[in-house]
């Protein structure tokens, strides 16, 4: 039985932290649509009557909305954090204070608190995971086995969590069903392009005080989150330089009209670096030697292994604090390498971050709690084996719908002949 203690434990004046995390939840709330309409369906149904949910998140105003939610639809819920930085103990000191809510989420823990907190969420013996980046599967997997069989199955957010889990299964070690919520177009193609792209540079050009415009920003990574940045950073009049592996994307990005070259060519002309791969080593010793004084070094994937720190260490003569959310490196030959938010994903982990827009989160988290639902659906239940699952489509549709109803925006359906049509091969000229 885990001690951790919940967030109410550890904050000095907890009741003025839960007004103002209750004030940011208001305010995410009233731009959240779609996730209203989902919290009065669950709450008029229960859903999730008798469940127990363990969630491992970046714990801030908008996922604070879906943890209310999937309570309101009759789960207990024991939340904490999926990143040491992101956490805002405001909005997690409200969430520990709904019934059927605890939170365990705290900014700014060292590893031993950020995993402790993980099991004390696991101490709830749930019947269901939610994770951003899969660190409540892997825990689960490792060191409570005998929890697996009471499990019903898992949601994951991001794109790291869906990899890790794909690796998992392919090596037969998954022992149950997880949906990839990232995977869906509800989510990606708005939370991972827009979301990611807006909040990153929001942050830091918050983070900074400096401009985009007339910069050399390159890009690591062409994926749904390089593209977003480098379509936002375009649009800020910055100069796009992207690095990639994979021919296609490093075609489309050259076909868009940015400038592709190897990392190693980026270093020595780029004034801002922001890695959006989930992959590790983007940016390496080889390249910090040979980059302009004041550069920024971001990263926006989801671990803080894209920007190697310790070999940027290694070579520092000096570090210090240049502004809140920025260590400067100095260099022997006084060059000053500026790292933002510890190298940990720049637009939730920087002291000024506030995460994805709201509305985009509205749609990630949508898909999140219907696909919660649909894995505690009876009649579906057979149908998710072990593994990693995509979210059923007309879920995705589900979601879409209630959104462009939230928008007032009206649009066209098939006509049965068109239907007949598209589903036809004997349709010739
Ligand atoms: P993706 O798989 O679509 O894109 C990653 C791209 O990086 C791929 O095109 C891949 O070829 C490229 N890449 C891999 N290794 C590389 C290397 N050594 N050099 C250059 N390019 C390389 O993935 P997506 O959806 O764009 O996600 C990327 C990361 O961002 C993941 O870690 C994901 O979990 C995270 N993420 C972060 C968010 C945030 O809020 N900051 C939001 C959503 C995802």
């Amino acid at each position: 039985m885990s001690t951790y203690p919940r967030i109410s434990a550890q904050l000095d004046d907890v009741e003025s932290a839960r007004e103002e995390g209750r004030r940011k939840m208001e305010w995410a709330r009233q731009h959240m649509p779609i996730m209203e309409a989902v919290r009065e369906d669950f709450e008029a149904n229960q859903p999730l009557a008798g469940e127990r949910i363990a969630m491992a998140m970046h714990v801030e105003a908008k996922t604070a909305i879906l943890v209310e939610a999937l309570a309101a639809g009759g789960a207990e819920v024991a939340v904490t954090g999926c990143n040491p930085l992101s956490t805002h103990d405001d909005v997690s000191a409200a969430l520990d204070d709904v019934d059927n809510i605890t939170s365990y989420a705290k900014r700014g823990v060292d590893d031993e608190g950020y995993y402790a907190a993980i099991e004390a969420t696991i101490d709830l013996e749930p019947t269901i995971t939610v994770d951003d980046g899969m660190d409540l599967v892997a825990a689960i997997h490792e060191d409570y086995p005998e929890l697996i069989d009471g499990i019903v199955g898992g949601c994951e957010e991001t794109t790291t969590g869906v990899h890790r889990l794909r690796a998992m299964a392919d090596d037969g070690a998954l022992e149950y069903p997880v949906f990839a919520v990232n995977d869906t177009p509800m989510k990606r193609l708005f939370d991972n392009v827009h979301g990611t792209g807006e909040s990153s540079l929001a942050s830091l050009a918050m983070t900074t005080n400096l401009s985009w415009a007339g910069k050399n920003v390159v890009v690591g990574g062409y994926g749904y989150c390089g593209k977003g940045v480098a379509k936002k950073a375009s649009g800020q009049n910055a100069n796009v330089i992207v690095t990639e592996v994979e021919p296609r994307r490093a075609l489309e990005a050259h076909m868009e009209g940015y400038d592709v070259m190897p990392m190693a060519e980026a270093a020595e002309v780029g004034d801002v670096f922001i890695t959006t791969t989930g992959n590790r080593d983007i940016i390496v010793e080889e390249h910090f030697e040979h980059m302009q004084d004041g550069v920024l070094l971001a990263n926006a994937g989801h671990f803080d292994v894209e920007i190697d720190l310790d070999a940027l260490d290694d070579l520092a003569v000096d570090r210090y604090e240049a502004r809140d959310g920025v260590e400067a490196y100095e260099m022997a030959d006084g060059r000053r390498l500026n790292v933002v938010a510890e190298g940990r994903l720049v637009n939730l982990a920087a002291p000024v971050s506030l995460g994805h827009p709201v509305e985009v989160m509205d749609q990630s988290f949508g898909v999140q709690a219907v696909a919660v639902r649909e894995l505690l659906e009876r009649e579906h239940a057979d149908d998710y084996e072990p593994g990693v699952h995509d979210v059923p489509d007309e879920l995705d549709r589900e979601i879409a719908e209630i959104k462009l109803a939230a928008e007032d925006v009206d649009f066209d359906s098939l006509t049965d002949t068109q239907r007949d049509y598209m589903g036809s091969w004997d349709h010739g000229t």
